[in-house]
């Protein structure tokens, strides 16, 4: 059971998300449990202060250190040690190897920022992974708290159906991309389904599909460097 707890001053922007679909019958299923936090209610005063004007001038405003490290605490304290990951486009980008070893801990926390970002002493004064979603700026973390959640939930047994398998899929191989899909109908607008996939022969249809793989990843992502398809599982 992956448990998860969401920092964010906007819960009704990841709430309904969580509930449907996949992440929503992990949880009925009793295989992820996801607590969505809202850490102004750790804000000190009548007006709930979590974000003050910056050091040194300038646009924007900040996220105080004060709310946020007490409902990290607070959360450690009721539920025991987290990984902790804060969302960030300083952070590392998210991938796929990352995913499994999330999906692998026992307790996650996602803090998501806001605004022109977090106090510098929010990210030195605890331990923190820092994953980025990618080399843009969001207005918060939240998109970056539902990937990695998602990502990581769907690799939990039992998460997907037959139908929905991660056992062959893109980065299944860190090295490779998914290979083409086809379904009904035979021939649509006069593209057809090319004929080794309506053959029934098994060898031919994997080998098929191992080229395509790398065809499309050697077109698409030569960085990833892609070798023999089956070659590297994720550990
Ligand atoms: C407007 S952004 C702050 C950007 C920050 N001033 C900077 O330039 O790096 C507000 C919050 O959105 C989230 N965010 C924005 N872009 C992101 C990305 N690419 N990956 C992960 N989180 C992101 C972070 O939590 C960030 O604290």
């Amino acid at each position: 059971m992956l448990e998860v707890h969401l920092l964010t001053l906007f819960p009704e922007a990841v709430e309904s998300y969580l509930t449907a679909s996949i992440l929503g019958r992990a949880q009925k299923a009793g295989l992820l449990q996801v607590h969505v936090l809202d850490f102004r209610r750790f804000a000190a005063g009548k007006h709930k202060h979590v974000d003050d004007r910056p050091y040194g001038g300038g646009p924007g405003m900040v996220l105080k250190p004060e709310p946020i490290f007490s409902a990290v605490e607070w959360v450690e304290s009721e539920f025991g040690p987290c990984h902790k990951i804060l969302l960030t486009p300083s952070g590392t980008p998210f991938r796929q190897q990352l995913a499994h070893q999330f999906s692998q801990e026992p307790r996650l926390l996602l803090l998501c920022g806001r605004y022109e970002g977090f106090d510098e002493r929010i990210r030195i004064g605890m331990e923190w992974i820092e994953i980025s979603l990618g080399d843009f700026v969001l207005c918060g973390g939240e998109l970056g708290a539902l990937a990695v959640i998602e990502a990581s939930a769907r690799l939990l047994p039992g998460a997907l159906g037959h139908e929905e398998s991660a056992v062959f899929e893109s980065f299944t191989n860190p090295q490779l991309l998914d290979h083409p899909h086809y379904t009904r109908p035979e021939v649509f607008r006069g593209m057809a389904v090319p004929d080794v996939l309506r053959s029934g022969h098994h060898q031919e249809v994997d080998r098929w599909r191992q080229e395509r793989a790398m065809e499309r990843t050697r077109a698409r992502r030569p960085d990833l460097k892609p070798t023999q398809p089956t070659d590297k599982p994720l550990e």
